[in-house]
Order: C-alpha cells, then sequence, then structure tokens
C-alpha cells in the first residue's frame, strides 16, 4: 500500500468534512466555513453566511465578549472554550462550546472559531437536574401522602360499617370520592417511592407484555388501528415487572386518548446496541411544543379527568431502570414516545 507523504495530503478535506463546525473570520466578518456550520445553522445558500457578521447568528447576550475574544486572537492568544447560544435561520436558538484561535495566512491574522452542538448534553443535564428536583418533592410528597392515606384509610374502613346500619343516598358519593383520593395518593407514592412495594427484579419479555397491555384497550380501539411492528421477540429487559408494565399502560393510554375520532397507534420493538427500543407512535393531537419540555412533572395534566401522574410514573420508572425516555410530537399530526431500556444479557 502506497504511504503519503505531507505534500500529499489534501488537509483542507479535513476541514470541509470535520464534525466541528469551523468558521473562518476576517475583522468579525465570514470569509469561509465547512459544511457542518451549514447543517448547525439550518443554512442552504453561502451567500447566507459569506461576508455576514458572525454575531447575526450570535445570541446578543455574547456579542461583546464575542469582541472581546476576537481581539486576544488578534494578539495570537488562543481562547478557552466557552458556552455560548446561536441562532439558527428559522431562529432557533441552540446551546453551543466555541473556540476561537488565530489562524495565520499571508502575515495576516485572521481567526478561526469552533462551534460544537451540546444541545444534547445541556439536554441531558436539565433532565438529570429536574430528575432531582422531583426525587426531592417526591419524598417529601411520600411522607405527607403516606400520612394522609392512612387516616384515609381508617374514614374508609369505618363509614362502610356505619353503612351496614344507616342509609343515605349520599353515601355511594362519599365512599366512591374516598376511593379517589386514596387512589390519587397510592399513585402518588407509587411514583414518588418506586421501591415502596419492594418488588423483586424479574425478566420481562416487552413483547408479549405489550400486547396483553393492548388487548387491555380493546374497547377503546373500535377507531384506532392498532399495528405492532416486533422486531427481536426473544430479547427480554430485567426489571421490577408491575413498575414497567404500569409505564407502557400510561404511554399507550396517553396515545388512545390523544386520538379524537379516527386514527393510528404504531407499536415498535427492537433490540440496538445492547438495549432494547419500543416506540409508540400515535396519530393524535400532538403536544405543544413549550409543553414538551414540562411533560413528566407531577400533577402537569390538560385532560379534565387527568391526575397527570401518568408521566411521571413513566419517566421515573424508565429512569430507575437505567433506560430513557426521548418525546417527538407535532400538532395535529401526532406524537412518538420512544422508550430505551437496557437489554438482558443472552
Ligand atoms: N401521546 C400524547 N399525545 C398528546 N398529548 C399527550 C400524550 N401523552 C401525554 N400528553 C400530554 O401530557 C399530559 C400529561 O400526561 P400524563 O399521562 O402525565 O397525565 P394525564 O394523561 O393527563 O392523566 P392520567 O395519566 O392520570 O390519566 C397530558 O394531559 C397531555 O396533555
Ligand atoms: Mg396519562
Amino acid at each position: 500500500m502506497k504511504s503519503f507523504g505531507n505534500s500529499e495530503l489534501d488537509f483542507s478535506q479535513l476541514v470541509k468534512y470535520s464534525l466541528d463546525t469551523i468558521f473562518v473570520l476576517q475583522d468579525c466578518k465570514v470569509i469561509y466555513v465547512n459544511q457542518a456550520a451549514f447543517d448547525l445553522l439550518g443554512l442552504k445558500y453561502p451567500d447566507q453566511i459569506i461576508g455576514v457578521e458572525f454575531d447575526r447568528f450570535l445570541h446578543p447576550v455574547f456579542h461583546d465578549i464575542f469582541r472581546e475574544r476576537l481581539e486576544r486572537v488578534g494578539r495570537g492568544e488562543v481562547t478557552e472554550l466557552m458556552e455560548q447560544k446561536m441562532i439558527k435561520s428559522d431562529g432557533e436558538m441552540i446551546d453551543v462550546e466555541v473556540m476561537a484561535a488565530p489562524y495565520i495566512v499571508d502575515h495576516q491574522t485572521l481567526a478561526q472559531i469552533r462551534v460544537r452542538d451540546i444541545t444534547i448534553r445541556k439536554n441531558t443535564e436539565s433532565r438529570i437536574y429536574n430528575l432531582e428536583k422531583l426525587s426531592s418533592i417526591g419524598q417529601m410528597a411520600a411522607g405527607i401522602a403516606h400520612e394522609v392515606r392512612n387516616p384515609l384509610t381508617t374514614v374508609k374502613g369505618f363509614f362502610q360499617l356505619l353503612q351496614k346500619e344507616l342509609n343515605h343516598s349520599y353515601f355511594p358519593i362519599i365512599v366512591d370520592e374516598l376511593d379517589n383520593a386514596i387512589k390519587t395518593l397510592n399513585n402518588l407514592l407509587q411514583v414518588a417511592k418506586p421501591d415502596f412495594d419492594n418488588e423483586a427484579n424479574v425478566s420481562i419479555n416487552l413483547c408479549s407484555e405489550l400486547d396483553s397491555l393492548i388487548f387491555l384497550f380493546q374497547e377503546k380501539l373500535y377507531n384506532v388501528t392498532v399495528t405492532k411492528i416486533f422486531r427481536d421477540s426473544d430479547r427480554e429487559v430485567v426489571g421490577k415487572k408491575n413498575l414497567i408494565l404500569k409505564a407502557f399502560f400510561n404511554l399507550i393510554k396517553n396515545a388512545v386518548e390523544a386520538i379524537e375520532g379516527k386514527g393510528e397507534i404504531i407499536v415498535e420493538h427492537f433490540y440496538k446496541n445492547g438495549r432494547i427500543h419500543v416506540k409508540i407512535h400515535d396519530t393524535g393531537m400532538g403536544i405543544p411544543k413549550e409543553q414538551i419540555r414540562i411533560l413528566g412533572t407531577p400533577f402537569f395534566s390538560t385532560k379534565t379527568d387527568g391526575t397527570g401522574m401518568g408521566l411521571t410514573q413513566v419517566f421515573t420508572t424508565i429512569h430507575e431502570h437505567g433506560g430513557h425516555v426521548h418525546v417527538e410530537s407535532e400538532l395535529r399530526k401526532g406524537t412518538i414516545f420512544y422508550v430505551e431500556l437496557p437489554c438482558k444479557s443472552v
């Protein structure tokens, strides 16, 4: 095989196809960008960026610091990595990490700006932060729920005894409402302290369990087609069966409830890279963008009879099992919940 010398290597290709976004600036104006920059900023044509001041793509909060860092580059310094925000061509804000260094051509110091998209990392960080917040709120709530549930259960017991001696048309309503309150507290306890029931870990074949769960919705599904795409159906996950089934029950229930009139629910199962992936796709009403962020917050519900604990249970359970939930949704088009869980090793 031929070995290449430096003179034969075309290093410009390294820049052109680099995964990092690279901008070259002359006096704050962009004079070169690589392909990754087009992808990052959602640009189509060179004239959307070439000759344009770099600030245009930067959140105004960072304009001063950017100029100051550029001056340092002019003096030959390499600036440290800094988190900033850039603005895409459609106005969307993205989190990035930026570094600037001198790039000397013909005795002139230009600036090379390297930008890395850190949206995924930022989202994960905020999820973890929310989860931590949730777990401390959860612990408090669990304590209170526990204290309130016991007297309520006692009240219900005595009330039922009383019903044997007395009769009144209000009594069934009182028992119903007590049941609702106890059910809510039980839900809260299960979500806030998933170990509450101290369930043992067992092997779970998600395909057959998903099959049974879908069957539970049979009577609600006359206008809804359910398509099952189950691949790798012999694979299993390990975990607390009741909690995991409840999580998938909650996701399917939401999918069913999101569809008014006719629609479709597609449930997919497959194995990839050591993980089991389950995708629950509905063609329902979709979720507004600003609400996607708060999904999973206890008691967040847009339904008149919803408790808003369904997704809290889903997120808590899947994370407790080392998994991950991702949501994509478009208004009036539908929603996809992607769930992945570690696969049991064979
Ligand atoms: N597949 C979906 N399509 C559209 N909106 C959804 C979907 N899943 C969840 N949501 C939205 O998220 C909110 C919270 O869901 P969550 O399951 O936590 O509570 P809920 O469904 O309202 O009440 P509960 O689960 O107690 O019946 C819902 O009220 C709804 O607005
Ligand atoms: Mg729900």
